[in-house]
């Protein structure tokens, strides 16, 4: 067998297994060997370092969530050395956190089946950290003492499938949470000063816009321009994307802000507060983004950077995380034919979602007079456009609604959008298609 055989035999392998944990198999064709030295196998111990970073490293973020904000605190409640109720397993549900039963030994799965584990206590969320089960949450314990609290990649980008319960079950990496009520989680915290004072407003104003978000969104510029609310009065927080089906797609972020790894410097250290270094000066404007001036969080280098060296193996994962199929009976197949070609014709979608990423090869951005929509997101980054969203996995966005603000509860009212705004003149027939083809995504 010539090498190129070899080399063409590994791509498929690889394309049949779709990316992601398929390296067995491709160890079992290529007799443990590289089935071709041009690829550097050691992508397999990044593949599993980037998934051990993106679930479980806080970054150091501890400093802030723990010792500043003291979410530990109001977790644990007044009984176990905190404050107020505590929050039991019934609370944390309800906010949308998630529980990864693989962590849990098998008397604490049965007690959850039989309904006989007490979801009212904290001490059973205590627990839960303890057995770091609870998706995206990391609790520090000094014996049984919680001492702080940090947060990861999982806590937005993860949920689970609901196999034991609902909101207990196995991890979905890349599937956004959009249960996930991050502004009541942030604000069970006893102190806000922190976020308030990098705000300039008072603990109060920060409470109000934190109960404004709702399930599923985020704000991940607040701390940069202070733009809290839409002109019309709505949130400034956007629905929490996917981090599935990356791979070959340019800029990212609903706006563009830059590649995955730029994103993942952004996030880790002006979002999530771990410790590490982001430098952008576009963001030293103080007309448009006059927090991150005020508190140089377009420059920011901590004295120990628990970041940097997290960013290829993070970037690698991501990129590496296939986009998930709905199942076949989510949808009717026929009409979903139907439907593609629509997709691909009358309705003009393939220009801008190009397949196999379904965003667009190159400069992927759109003003919002393209779109027919406002601007008052675009406005906010650096690039002021749209970044055309990738479509695969759409159904796991559906809850909480479609486009950076969820402003399309329905496939069908996207397709009436683009209907009217790009004059597409589709009959009913060819809209009751193309709608079924979404679903199909
Ligand atoms: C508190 C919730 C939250 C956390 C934690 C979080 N993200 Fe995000 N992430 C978001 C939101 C919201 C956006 C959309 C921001 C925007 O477009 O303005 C986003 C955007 C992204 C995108 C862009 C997706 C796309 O469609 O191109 C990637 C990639 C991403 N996050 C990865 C990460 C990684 C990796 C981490 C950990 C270092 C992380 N996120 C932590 C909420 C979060
Ligand atoms: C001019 C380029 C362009 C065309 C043409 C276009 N789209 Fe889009 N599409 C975008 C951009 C940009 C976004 C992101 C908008 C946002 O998030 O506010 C988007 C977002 C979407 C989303 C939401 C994805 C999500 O996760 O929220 C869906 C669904 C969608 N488009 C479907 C379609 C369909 C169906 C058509 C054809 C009728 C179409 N698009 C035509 C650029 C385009």
């Amino acid at each position: 067998m010539d090498y190129n055989f070899k080399g063409i035999l590994f791509a498929l392998t690889v394309t049949l297994c779709g990316l992601g944990p398929s390296w067995a198999a491709i160890d079992k064709e290529g007799n443990g060997k590289p089935p071709d030295r041009t690829i550097d196998l050691s992508n397999k111990k990044l593949f599993t370092e980037g998934r051990k970073i993106f679930r479980f490293d806080s970054f150091g973020s501890e400093a802030f969530w723990g010792d500043q904000l003291r979410i530990h605190d109001a977790i644990k409640g007044q009984k176990n050395g905190g404050v107020g109720p505590g929050v039991s397993p019934k609370v944390a549900l309800s906010v949308g956190l998630k529980v990864d039963i693989s962590k849990l030994d098998r008397l604490m799965i049965e007690a959850i089946r039989e309904g006989t584990a007490d979801l009212d206590d904290p001490n059973t969320t205590l627990a839960l950290l303890k057995a770091n089960a609870v998706v995206g949450l990391k609790g520090v314990f000094k014996g049984k003492n919680l001492t702080s609290v940090g947060v990861t990649c999982a806590l937005c980008h993860s949920t689970v499938d609901n196999s034991l319960a609902p909101g207990l079950g196995q991890r979905l990496d890349g599937w956004p949470n959009r249960d996930l009520n991050i502004g009541a989680i942030v604000n069970l915290a006893p102190n806000k000063a922190p976020i308030a004072n990098v705000l300039g407003v008072s603990e109060e104003t920060v409470s109000q816009v934190l109960t404004s978000w709702g399930p599923g969104r985020y704000d991940a510029v607040l701390l940069m321009d202070g733009k809290a609310f839409r002109p019309d009065g709505k949130t400034g927080a956007t629905v929490i994307p996917a981090a599935f089906g990356l791979a070959g797609v340019n800029l990212h972020t609903y706006n563009g802000w830059g590649s995955v790894s730029y994103w993942n410097a952004y996030v880790a250290v002006t979002q999530m507060h771990g410790q590490g270094t982001f430098f952008d000066p576009r963001l030293n404007d103080p007309v448009k983004y006059p927090v991150a001036v005020r508190n140089n969080f377009w420059n920011v280098r901590s004295k120990k950077d628990l970041v940097s060296s997290k960013l290829p193996a993070l970037h690698h994962y991501q990129l590496a995380i296939p986009a998930p199929s709905p199942s076949k009976t989510s949808y009717d197949g026929e009409m979903a034919k139907r439907g593609k070609v629509v997709f691909e014709g009358k309705a003009k979608c393939i220009t801008c979602h190009v397949p196999p990423t379904y965003s667009e090869p190159g400069h992927n951005m759109h003003t919002a007079q393209e779109l027919g929509i406002d601007d008052f997101q675009a406005k906010r980054s650096p690039d002021e456009g749209y970044r055309t969203t990738p479509l695969k996995g759409l159904f796991t966005r559906l809850k909480g609604g479609f486009y950076h603000d969820g402003r399309f509860p329905t496939y069908r009212s996207v397709v009436d959008h683009y209907d009217q705004v790009r004059k597409l003149s589709l009959s009913e027939d060819e809209k009751v298609d193309l709608t079924e083809y979404l679903k199909s995504f």
